[in-house]
């Protein structure tokens, strides 16, 4: 049995340093990165509160096809440069965006989504994945939690 779990009260910067922490333990040794993102999924939606979506999406062949996932089932498959995710891929840039509506071409597969955050996960340079976070509140993603999800991707580089 895992037993990860954040500790209540702590900072948003130990919160993550215990995340990107947990990651690295369960996914240690493990070489399938199915297995890896799913594991990852579920941590992610351990730790942060008020998600109504966590999980991944993968490079394969020219756009994004959905990865593991805690959350409503998602659209399956974003072309580059399509909504946030895609954007994400495209630019290799992360995406934080308070306003879901806001968000010129915006996929909304789950109608409560408010805002969301988009890390893509790069590897020799080339984006193989984006991490996607999505909030029923407005806002709910600070500049400190892009850098948190950015350090998890960095520590996933080499096991999804
Ligand atoms: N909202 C995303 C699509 C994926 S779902 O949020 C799970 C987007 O605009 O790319």
């Amino acid at each position: 049995m895992f037993s990860f779990a954040p500790t209540p009260g702590q900072s948003t910067a130990d919160l993550y340093a215990d995340l990107v922490e947990s990651a690295r333990a369960l996914t240690d040794g493990e070489p399938d990165g199915v297995a890896n993102m799913a594991n990852v999924a579920a941590l992610i939606w351990q730790f942060l509160p008020d998600l109504n979506w966590a999980g991944f999406y993968r490079m394969v062949g020219d756009g994004l096809v959905l990865g593991p996932f805690v959350g409503k089932p998602a659209c399956i498959r974003i072309a580059l440069g399509q909504g946030v995710c895609g954007t994400a891929a495209a630019t290799g840039q992360t995406q934080l965006v308070p306003d879901v509506h806001a968000f010129p071409g915006h996929i909304a597969c789950d109608a409560q989504s408010r805002s969301e955050l988009v890390v893509p996960v790069l590897r020799d340079g080339q984006v193989i994945a984006v991490i996607d976070l999505d909030s029923p509140s407005p806002a709910r993603f600070t500049p400190d939690d892009a850098r948190g999800i950015e350090a998890l991707a960095a520590a996933l580089v080499t096991c999804i």
